[in-house]
C-alpha cells in the first residue's frame, strides 16, 4: 500500500492529542492479565501491536471488552491458561520480549510467531536471561521467532545486562514476578521505567537505584500485581513527527496536549531545543531554521525511537548533525540506519552511513519534484518519509504505508489537519 503526498507548503498548524503511548498500553494490558480482579483502561492504543497484547491476553484467559474504556477481567498469574494456538505478536518486538516473560509462567506450552520483520530481530538478549532463571525455551536457530516456552518455577537471579534495552529488562522482571526468591537486574543507563512505574501502581513491591550510571531495580518473587486503574498518557513517539515538523518550518506552531513528559522519552525535546525549536512545554514552534548538532550516544537510549524523525530535523537544519552510539537501530523494525540513509538520499540529502549512526549535511533542497520512498514496512520510516515530503514541497509517494497503523492509526489524518496535505492512499 502506498500514499501519495502533496504538500500544501504552509507549515504545521494546530493542535494534536498524540494517541495513548504504546509501550504504556502494552504494558497496562500485561498487568492487568497478571492482576485477579476487573482493570479499566482508558485512551488505550489502537495500535495494531497493543491489538496483538489484546488478543495475547485473551488466549492466556482474560476477558476482554472493547470500547471507549478497555475492561479487562483476569483471573491472575496463578492462573493463567494454556494457549489454545499459536500467539501472533503481529509486528510487535515488545510483545514478543515481554509476553515471552509473561509465558514462563503459564502451565504449559506457549508458542510465539509474528511477522517477517519480528521474526527477523535478536531474541537471544532476553531467552538467555530467562533460561538462567530457569525458563525452558526453544527458538529458531536458537535465537529467532517462532520460540516456545514451557511454563516451569523460575528462581530469582542477578542479572547484568550489557544492552540498555527496556525490552529486555521489562521481560526478566515480568518473570520475576513468578520466580522464587529474588530478581535483580541492572542495566548500563536507566532505560524507560514504564514496567517499574506499573509496579509502583499496581503495589508490586521493589526497590531501585543507581551504581555509578548503571540502573538497577531488585524485585521480591511470587507477587501478583493489582488490577491496573489507568488513563493512558499521549505517546511522545508518536508526537515527535508533528513536533519535529512544526520545528522545521519557521512561523508553524503545533500545541500538544496529554503526552508522557518523563525524561527517559524526553530525549528528542532536548536535541530540537538545542537545534533551534521553541518549546514551551506543550507547544512546538520555531522562528528561525534549525542549526545542525551532535547526538551523543549517551542521549541515544532516550530518543531510540526518535532517531528517524530527528534524521527529518537534521535534513531541514543548516549545517551538520550526527548520531553515534546507535547501533540498536540496526535491529528495529528495519535496519533503521540504512533506511534513514537510503529515505535521505531519495531527498536529495547529503547523508554518510556509520556501523552506529549516520552524518547528515543539512540543506533540504525545496524544489516541488518528485520522489518515492520505500519505507521498508517500518512505520517510523513511513512517517518521516511523509514529514519530510512535507517540507521539500512538491509530491512524495511512501511505499509501505500498511505498517503506519501498527503504532499510529490515525497518522495521515493528523498529517492532513495539521500541515493541510492532501493524501491519497492507495
Ligand atoms: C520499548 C523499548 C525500546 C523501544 C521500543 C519499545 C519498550 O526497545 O525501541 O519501541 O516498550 O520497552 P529496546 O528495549 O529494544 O531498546
Amino acid at each position: 500500500m502506498r500514499a501519495r503526498l502533496l504538500a500544501s507548503g504552509r507549515g504545521f498548524e494546530g493542535a494534536l492529542a498524540p494517541p495513548g503511548d504504546k509501550s504504556i498500553s502494552h504494558r497496562a494490558v500485561l498487568f492487568a492479565l497478571a492482576a485477579r480482579g476487573r482493570s479499566r483502561i482508558r485512551n488505550l492504543s489502537t495500535a495494531e501491536d497493543v491489538a496483538a497484547s489484546l488478543r495475547f491476553a485473551a488466549s492466556l484467559g482474560a476477558s476482554v471488552e472493547l470500547g471507549e474504556e478497555v475492561v479487562i477481567d483476569s483471573r491472575g498469574l496463578g492462573a493463567l491458561a494454556e494457549p489454545g494456538s499459536v500467539i501472533d505478536v503481529g509486528n510487535s518486538g515488545t510483545l514478543a520480549r515481554l509476553g515471552l516473560g509473561v509465558a514462563t509462567m503459564v502451565p504449559g506450552l506457549s508458542i510465539f510467531s509474528g511477522d517477517a520483520s519480528v521474526s527477523r530481530r535478536p531474541m537471544a538478549r532476553v531467552i538467555e536471561p530467562l533460561r538462567r532463571m530457569g525458563a525452558l525455551i526453544e527458538a529458531r536457530g536458537g535465537v529467532r521467532l517462532p520460540m516456545a516456552v514451557r511454563g516451569s518455577r523460575l528462581s530469582g537471579q542477578e542479572l547484568s545486562l550489557v544492552i540498555a534495552s527496556a525490552q529486555v529488562k521489562s521481560a526478566i522482571l515480568l518473570a520475576g514476578l513468578g520466580a522464587s526468591g529474588e530478581t535483580r537486574v541492572t542495566e548500563p543507563v536507566l532505560t524507560r521505567p514504564h514496567t517499574e512505574e506499573f509496579f509502583a501502581l499496581t503495589g508490586i513491591e521493589f526497590e531501585e537505584g543507581y551504581e555509578g550510571k548503571r540502573h538497577f531495580v531488585v524485585l521480591a518473587g511470587q507477587q501478583e500485581p493489582n488490577p491496573v486503574d489507568l488513563e493512558v498518557p499521549g505517546d511522545p513517539s508518536a508526537a515527535a513527527f508533528f513536533i519535529v515538523g512544526a520545528a522545521c518550518s519557521p512561523g508553524s506552531k503545533v500545541a500538544v496536549s496529554g503526552m508522557y513528559r518523563g525524561e527517559t522519552r524526553g530525549g528528542f525535546l532536548a536535541v530540537l531545543e538545542r537545534m533551534g525549536m521553541s518549546w514551551d512545554g506543550s507547544g512546538a514552534g520555531a522562528t528561525r531554521a534549525l542549526s545542525g548538532t551532535d547526538v551523543e550516544p549517551a542521549e541515544v537510549p532516550s530518543l531510540i525511537d526518535e532517531l528517524p524523525a530527528l534524521a527529518v530535523a537534521f535534513a531541514a537544519a543548516e549545517g551538520r548533525s550526527s548520531v553515534s552510539g546507535a547501533a540498536e537501530l540496526r535491529v528495529k523494525e528495519s535496519d533503521r540506519i540504512s533506511a534513514v540513509v537510503e529515505m535521505l538520499g531519495r531527498f536529495g540529502v547529503a547523508v554518510e552511513e556509520s556501523p552506529d549512526g549516520f552524518a547528515v549535511d543539512g540543506g533540504l533542497e525545496s524544489v516541488p519534484r518528485s520522489r518515492v520512498v520505500d519505507s521498508r514496512l517500518d512505520h517510523r520510516i513511513a512517517m518521516s518519509g511523509a514529514i519530510l515530503g512535507c517540507l521539500a514541497g512538491g509530491e512524495t509517494v511512501i511505499e509501505g504505508v500498511e505498517s503506519v497503523p501498527t503504532s499510529y492509526p490515525g497518522f495521515f489524518d493528523d498529517l492532513a489537519r495539521l500541515a493541510g496535505v492532501s493524501v491519497e492512499l492507495s
